[in-house]
This record gives C-alpha cells, structure tokens and sequence, in this order.
C-alpha cells in the first residue's frame, strides 16, 4: 500500500513539474511594430518554382490571368503576402534583366547553370513579375546582379522601372507596353557574394557595394530601401565589415540561414526521420535567435538607433530532394515538422522586430521550405503555409514583450524548451499570442497573465498532425488543416492554455 501511496505522490510530482509554463504577457509594455514585411515570401528562377508554380501562360487549361495561375495568387492573398523577392537567389547573380523585357518571341534563352542546368527562355521578366505582385497586392523586392552584371546594368534597371520622365531606359519601358513607372522599394545590391554571387571576401564586396549603391537612384517620389548581400548564418566577420565599411550607405542588410538536419552531402529526408533527427532539426532551427542576436549586437555598435533593418531573406528547410525528382530543382515535400519550424522562427523574428523588418522564407512554391507545392492542375498548400494563415495577425501588429519559464523537451542528454511563443496587440486593440508546442510526445499546459488589461474573451485557432511527418499530398491535400482552437480558458485575467504535442495554437483574446 505505502508502495503505491508513493508511486502516486511521484506521479502527481511529476505532473506538477510538467505544468510549470508560466507566460506573462506585457500588455502594457508594447513598442516596436511587428513589421508585415517579416512575413515576406521568395520566388526564384528554381525548379517549378515560377514555370508551373507561378506562370503557366496565358494559353494554359489552367485557370490564370495574363499566364499567372489564379489558384497560387488567391492562396497568397489569403495569408496576406507582404512581399516577394525576385529573381534569385544565386539566379540573381547571373540575370540580365534585359533578356526578360520586351515581346516573348524575341527574348534570348540562356542556360540556368545553378538549378539544374536547364533552359530559361525569360518568358517570366520584368514585366511579368511585376505584374504578378500587383496581383498579389504585396511589394516587390528585386534583387540586382553584382557577381556578373554591371553597376550599368543594374542602373539602368532601377530607371526602367522607376523613373516616370524622358529618358532612354523609361521610353524602352513604354515602348513594352508600361507607360507609368512602378513603385519598387526593396532593392537587393547582390545575392551571397560570398559565394554564388561572386565568391568575394567582405572588404571586397563592401566596396563593390558602396559603388552600385551609389547608381541604383531615387527617381521622383521612389524611395529605395537598399539591401546589402549579408552573412552566411554564423559569419560575424562579413556583418562587422559590411557595417563598418558600407552601413552608411544602406537600409537593410540581409542574413541568409537555411536548417539542415544532417550536413550538407546528405541533408536527410523531409519524410523520413526519427525522433532524433526532429530534435537535431529543431534544435539547429533555433539556433536563428542566437544568429539574430549576435548579428544585431554588431550591429548596434554602428547603428545604435537601429535605422539599418536585419533581412533574413533566405530561411527555412533545406532536405534532400524528393525521391525521383531533379537534384537541381530543390523540390521537397513538408510536415508537421516544417509548421513547428515556421512558428519557431516567426515567433523569433517578431521578438526581434526592432532589428529585423523584412524576411523572407525560402521559397514561395515547388523549392525547399515552401508554402504551396503544385502539380500541373492541382495544388496544396502545405503545413508551413497554415502557419503564415495563422500568424498573419501579428503583421504590422505592435509587438508585446514576453516573459516564459517552461518545460524543458529533452532526448538522450540534450534538451531544449518547448514551448516557444510571441505576442502582439493590433490597431483594433486583439491580443494575438502564437504558441509552438515543439514536444513531439507530451502536451503542455501553459497558465498565463495578461499584464495590464482586463481581457473577456479568448478563441483560437490550431494546427497540429497524429504525426510529426504528416503532410498535405496531392492525393489528400486536407490532412493537416488549421481547426478551431477550444482549450484556451480565461478566468479573472488569467489564461490557461493546454497545448496538444506538436502543435501550432494562435489565440485571438479581447
Ligand atoms: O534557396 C536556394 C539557394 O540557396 C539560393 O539560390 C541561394 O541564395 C542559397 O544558397
């Protein structure tokens, strides 16, 4: 009897450790606007990402407009896309933006040396991509040629696109069927120049940028926001020379960190893992808010007002291709992991959104971590897309700091926490707080304090598999869905949430 007696004081021990979450959420201490463009996309010349992803033509059975399919374009409506970053990647760097202008027919075809060595025929340019985002109603974030083309050549770009005047480069543009100038912002002064994009160290790159900087112009009323090509994750010696030497010259600098489970020979399968392979993924995925970090440390020594934005504009999975599938077209299917992954790293970016104000997931649909795949006519959108439906409420949302002391998730001697959350209040005054449960086997139970408001009323929305490899196939594109979210209890201003296993909650509490 006393065996059991103390069997039972153990267990009910162990419970009490298991639900020691506590957040404390602080209404009252909101900031720093929680940037909409964080939540930005990517398009590349890669793969199917833009010939069957994004333009199918205009003679396609595929429903589309002006040869853009109609589905791709509402899905990335729904989730809000802010921005999308065009044409590369390392195909920026080998883009002549002059081969993509003008009638179809007549556009040169090049080889794409980087992503499978097939033939580009530039029927996706300019034009089109522009188009596209208007359709998208999000911002354009062009990245320019440094590696190969000239500082004319990119010149010569931004006046084409934005210059509403006489000149030789806007007549070009209303010769091609565009009389007024778009708006283009972001403007990328070169893709990883520290490898595809030239192989250069940082002092050289910094001068190079310093030098195309100075000729990409504002023209009227267009304002660029200049993006220096930034580290790779954990070079702190590209960020420093970059700050040092070219920081008064830019707006953004961008960070590029991509979660490989394995090494890069054999990176492991987006299907195929155990347990350890999912908490070395996790594991290295959080890695992001020590990059951020110490990349912002830096930072803040040669910008202290934090007028230069963060922009990891290369993020997420990185696998082995799909069995089957072109190694150069970077196709990979995505789970119930790759959602835990999303919500951990927006969670991060939003906490950081005094530093970071654009990013970019890598890539919009058919590359690595993407948000949408698609076979000629069908499409799916994957878990990681349920997670940017899900956190599209902290965009431009002022973000809430956080305080929480959580569980530890733990497997063979290595631990981490396992919960991660972020928090925002937006123009309507909704308490948004998203909650990632990285614990692949055992709920949490998270008791909170809204700090400075009296809140009534909480709902929720949540994503969560039976599996941590679940997926959404073209075969049963519904499996992984965001459902209505009922285990969130409000009682006299304290929160109590219980979070299944491997799940993604986002609570709406007024
Ligand atoms: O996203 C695939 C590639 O990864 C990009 O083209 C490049 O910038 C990075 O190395």
């Amino acid at each position: 009897m006393k065996k059991v007696n103390l069997f039972f004081i153990t267990m009910m021990l162990c419970a009490a450790v298991q639900a020691q979450n506590k957040l404390t959420v602080n209404v009252d201490l909101g900031e720093h606007t929680i940037s909409r463009h964080i939540y930005g996309h990517f398009a590349e010349h890669l793969g199917h990402c833009i010939y069957g992803g994004f333009r199918v033509g205009e003679d396609s059975p595929i429903p589309n407009t002006r040869g853009i399919r109609n589905d791709v374009v509402k899905a990335l409506r729904d989730i809000g896309i802010p921005n999308l970053r065009w044409p590369g990647g390392c195909f920026a760097d080998e883009y002549h933006w002059m081969d993509g202008i003008g009638p179809r027919s007549e556009r040169p075809k090049m080889v794409n040396t980087h992503w499978g060595g097939v033939v580009e025929d530039n029927s996706f340019g300019t034009h089109e991509f522009l188009d596209l985002c208007e359709q998208l109603g999000c911002e354009p974030y062009i990245c320019g040629n440094l590696g190969s083309g000239t500082v004319e050549e990119m010149s010569k770009w931004v006046e084409y696109i934005t210059f509403d005047g006489e000149s030789p480069m806007a007549s070009l543009r209303k010769k091609n069927g565009r009389e007024k100038p778009w708006k283009v912002t972001f403007w990328g002064v070169g893709n990883e120049n520290w490898g595809c994009g030239g192989n250069m160290t940082a002092d050289f790159y910094a001068d190079q940028y310093r030098r195309y900087a100075v000729y990409c112009r504002n023209y009227g009323e267009n304002r660029l926001y200049r993006i220096a090509g930034g580290a790779n994750d954990f070079d702190y010696n590209w960020t420093e020379t970059l700050m040092k030497n070219a920081g008064a010259r830019m707006q953004g600098l961008s960070l590029h960190y991509y979660t490989v489970p394995r090494t890069w020979n054999d990176k492991g399968s987006a299907t195929q893992f155990d347990e350890a392979e999912y908490f070395t993924t996790i594991e290295k995925t959080c890695r992001m808010e020590e990059l951020i970090s110490r990349h912002s440390t830096i930072m803040d020594r040669y910008d202290p007002q934090k007028r230069i934005g963060l922009v990891p504009d290369e993020w997420g999975t990185w696998y082995n291709v799909e069995p089957g599938t072109n190694p150069g077209f970077l196709f990979q299917q995505n789970t119930m992991r790759d959602a835990i992954v999303a919500g951990i790293n927006l969670n991060i970016f939003n906490a950081h959104c005094d530093r970071v104000k654009i990013a970019n997931i890598a890539q919009a649909v058919n590359v690595l971590q993407s948000v949408i795949l698609t076979d000629r006519e069908k499409m799916v959108l994957t878990p990681t897309y349920w997670v940017f439906w899900l956190y599209r409420v902290h965009q431009d949302a002022t973000m809430l700091p956080v305080a929480l002391s959580c569980n530890r998730y733990e497997l063979n001697g290595r631990g981490m926490d396992a919960v991660s959350v972020s928090a925002s209040k937006d123009a309507a005054g909704r308490i948004h707080i998203t909650l990632v449960n990285i614990d692949p086997n055992r709920a949490q139970t998270v008791e909170g304090e809204l700090r400075g408001v009296v809140a009534e009323n909480v709902t929720g929305k949540i994503l969560t598999s039976a599996k941590l490899n679940g997926c959404n196939t073209f075969e049963s594109p519904n499996t992984i869905a965001v459902q209505d979210f009922r285990d969130a209890r409000l009682s006299k201003g304290s929160l109590s949430v219980q979070l299944p296993a491997r799940s993604v909650v986002m609570l709406e509490i007024e």
